[in-house]
């Protein structure tokens, strides 16, 4: 069965779905991004995304082409087109298409949407997670990570170096010393009180939605939660570190450039809040 796309209005085959080369998300990366979780057929933690868009929307001054409840449907559609149950549904909006200028075009242009869905099998098993290395790198990035944007070549970069080195993930690291989260995943650490850590939201982290879910299921299940900035130092000394994304959810990590967290085992946390997400994702309603 061929993929289909939703483009700009029309649901047209992923292999023949195209966008202006004067789209200007195509020449200025100037459009935002989300990335939702679908399981039973049910976009997980719709709202809080949806919200996310919104934000990011204003973040770059691009109108809301269409009222949330519209791109909900259209996320919907694109679902049951592709017969996707399990795995992402993801929306991307650009400024739209004009004459190549960076400044904004003088007479408003309609925003371009791209909606598409992939199947992924998600895990049932927290247990199974044997954890992943990482390394660090130096954050390059713009100063306005709160924004979902298109615009990923930092992270990009930093994705690939990290595969170079035969890791998941790389971690940024401010000039302070400080970590603010993964080329694609929030950042977190157990320390050897116990205490959970992770980055306090601000403009040099996403606002991660599963960020936000394993804090409130860390703050129901009684877990001490901490948010601060943590540094390299902190990280290598921690008893536990993971990280967590839409796709990942939670996962252990048990090496940093090379060097082993704690015993290279996942930690007991990081496995307690990785079985919490999965029955979050299998419960969780569209809200
Ligand atoms: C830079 C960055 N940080 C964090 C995240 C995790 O965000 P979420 O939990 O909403 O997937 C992502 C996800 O793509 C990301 O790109």
């Amino acid at each position: 069965m061929s993929r289909i796309a939703h483009v700009n209005g029309a649901y047209v085959p992923q292999s023949r779905a195209s966008v202006s080369i004067d789209d200007r998300g195509y020449q200025f990366a100037d459009g935002v991004y989300e990335v939702a979780p679908v399981q039973a057929g049910r976009i997980i933690d719709l709202k809080p995304h949806l919200d996310r868009l919104a934000q990011s929307l204003r973040g770059i001054q691009i109108d809301m082409p269409m009222p949330l409840s519209a791109i909900t449907v259209i996320c919907r559609e694109t679902l049951a087109r592709n017969r996707v149950l399990d795995g992402t549904v993801y929306m991307q909006i650009s400024r739209g298409v004009a004459a190549r200028d960076h400044g904004f075009p003088k007479t408003p242009i309609k925003p371009a949407l791209v909606v598409t869905a992939k199947s992924m099998v998600w895990p049932t098993d927290a247990g199974a997670d044997t954890g992943i290395a990482i390394i660090t790198t130096p954050d390059t990035r713009w100063g306005r990570c709160d924004i979902k944007a298109t615009g990923l070549l930092a992270n990009v970069l930093a994705k690939q170096k990290a595969r170079d080195a035969g890791a998941f993930e790389a971690w940024f690291v401010r000039p302070d010393g400080s970590i603010s989260e993964g080329a694609s995943t929030n950042a977190w650490i157990v320390d050897r009180d116990g205490r959970l850590i992770t980055r306090p939201l601000g403009p040099e982290i996403l606002p991660g939605i599963t960020r936000a879910t394993v804090l409130n299921l860390a703050g129901a299940a009684g877990l001490d939660v901490v948010e601060r900035s943590f540094t390299v130092e902190e990280l290598l000394d921690a008893r536990e570190a993971f990280l967590t994304s839409t796709t990942a959810m939670v996962r252990a990590v048990i090496a940093v450039d090379g060097r082993p967290i704690a015993n290279r085992y996942p930690g007991e946390i990081t496995r307690q809040l990785r079985g919490l997400c999965i029955a979050h994702y299998g419960s969780a309603g569209e809200a």
